[in-house]
């Protein structure tokens, strides 16, 4: 594939041109306290600027003491009022699959009757399918690295395939809701073939989508060139999607549904914008870090003993192991504190598919990690209020386990978390919010214009 940038001419100028852009936008960084902004919409304490209200899901991460003082709590997550745990417990307990009565939970806000949720998939399932010659036209035409631009590009051309794209009434913005989350593991999946096709000369295979299957077993059944895999594969990925559904209006991702929505434009846009949110490595694509993370560290030690991992963890605060960055990935959250109740409940299905995987021994590796990390991170850094494993730190092993590519790893976050961006959109469009629109302080001097002949 040829790389257009590299081929534009003027090459010195665009990097003159770049250092004069940066120096001429940096601004003093005590300007920040003097005009109290809250950078990146957070206090100083992290907490997030309250900017909205929503009933779709709530995070829970400090509780009063008696005192009445703010103190870091064991994080709890609702969807709709009701706790994860119990969800999870659900439908694990009736052997069923749960992204489904998720989305519906998300969107409609309450648990769907069996009735209801058997048509809900029916009709998830019936809207599983691409336009014709989609693939051929579209994904084919030019394949592309990184899947989320797949993605991202996929959903603005479905735009250009619906009959009425621009009516935001209700039913019509539902219909497009549903149609991109059905659809969204075709785009996923055949965009990883495609590219594996073109970029590492192996066959292609695209599989149609099975009307019978739900989301999960669909991802797997696409992607496996057999179509085969296990139930406990298809039951943790399923897991997965139901953690990565929702995760509130403050996420990057969501507050970007938001703010788009708010300007009144077409759901495509809006669903293409929150995916390139998610693409960023600040937001989605934290649990490829953990995995090439943890590879590095198991070329770099002889045993995997307490001492040695603490020694490599130590050098990755240090910026002295893997990428030089200063991050153990996987550990801390901008929200939760002492642990991430999904993390919580992913580890307890984990150490299942490392056994079916005979991967025991990477399995105790993670765990000492987990255990060992915060105690570093508390060494060398000042915490204010706890770190502990995040959901990354696990969904990482885990889609590893599955077989599924690094490629995909940030899509299938997207598969799942277009049911949570679509209950947002209709959240803000239900309730005709003003469009967001906060305020910047200008800082920049005032200096007089200066006609082109007296400019040095
Ligand atoms: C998610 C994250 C950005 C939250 O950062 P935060 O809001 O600053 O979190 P805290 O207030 O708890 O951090 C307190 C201190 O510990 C540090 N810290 C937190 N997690 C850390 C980590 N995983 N590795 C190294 N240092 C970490 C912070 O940098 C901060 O130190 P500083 O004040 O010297 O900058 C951060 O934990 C992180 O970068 N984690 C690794 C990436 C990751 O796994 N992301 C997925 C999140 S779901």
């Amino acid at each position: 594939m040829s790389d257009f940038t590299n081929t534009l001419p003027h090459g010195d100028l665009i990097e003159r041109l770049a250092v004069l852009a940066q120096n001429s936008t940096v601004i003093d960084s005590s300007f920040y306290e003097q005009h109290d902004v809250k950078r990146g919409l957070r206090d100083s304490n992290g907490k997030g600027v309250v900017v909205g209200l929503t009933e779709i899901s709530e995070i829970i991460s400090q509780k009063k003491d008696a005192d009445g003082n703010s103190v870091p709590c064991e994080g709890e997550l609702y969807y709709r009022g009701i706790p994860i745990e119990d969800i999870v417990r659900g439908f694990i307990d009736e052997k069923r699959f749960g992204f489904e009565e998720v989305t519906y939970l998300l969107l409609f806000g309450k648990l769907p009757t069996a009735g209801e949720l058997k048509a809900f998939s029916e009709l998830m399932s019936s809207m599983r399918s691409l336009p014709i010659s989609f693939v051929r036209d579209i994904i084919m035409k030019r394949p592309s690295v990184d899947m989320m631009n797949v993605l991202a590009r996929c959903v603005l051309t479905l735009y250009a395939y619906d009959d009425n794209p621009d009516d935001v009434s209700i039913p019509n913005v539902l219909r497009q809701c549903l149609q991109l989350t059905a659809q969204m593991p075709l785009l996923s999946v055949y965009g990883y073939q495609v590219f594996k096709h073109y970029h590492d000369e192996e066959s292609l295979i695209i599989h149609r989508p099975d009307r019978t299957l739900g989301t999960a077993e669909n991802i797997l059944h696409l992607l496996r060139p057999d179509g085969a895999y296990t139930a406990l594969e298809a039951k943790i990925l399923d897991l997965c999607l139901v953690l990565h559904a929702e995760h509130g209006g403050g996420n990057n991702s969501s507050f970007t549904t938001h703010v788009v929505t708010s300007s009144g434009t077409d759901t495509y846009s809006t669903v293409a914008a929150s995916l390139g949110s998610l693409k960023g490595p600040r937001h989605g694509g934290a649990n490829i870090k953990v995995v090439r993370m943890i590879d590095d560290m198991k070329n770099n030690l002889d045993s995997y003993s307490d001492t040695e991992i603490r020694n490599y963890l130590m050098r990755l605060l240090n910026r002295e192991a893997f990428d030089r960055k200063g991050l153990i990935y996987g550990m801390g959250h901008a929200v939760y504190s002492i642990s991430d109740p999904r993390a919580k409940i992913l580890k307890s299905f984990v150490g299942l598919l490392a056994k079916e995987k005979g991967l025991e021994e990477d399995y105790t590796l993670y765990s000492k990690i987990e255990r060992l990390a915060p105690e570093v991170i508390a060494d060398k850094r000042r915490i204010y209020k706890g770190v502990s494993a995040n959901i990354d730190f696990y969904s990482g092993f885990v889609y590893n386990m599955l077989g599924l590519p690094p490629e995909l790893f940030t899509p299938i976050f997207a598969v799942s978390r277009m049911s949570g961006w679509s209950a947002h959109r209709i959240e803000e469009l239900s309730n005709n919010g003003k469009i967001i629109r906060p305020a910047y302080n200008a800082v920049a001097e005032r200096i007089p214009y200066v006609r082109l002949a007296d400019r040095h």
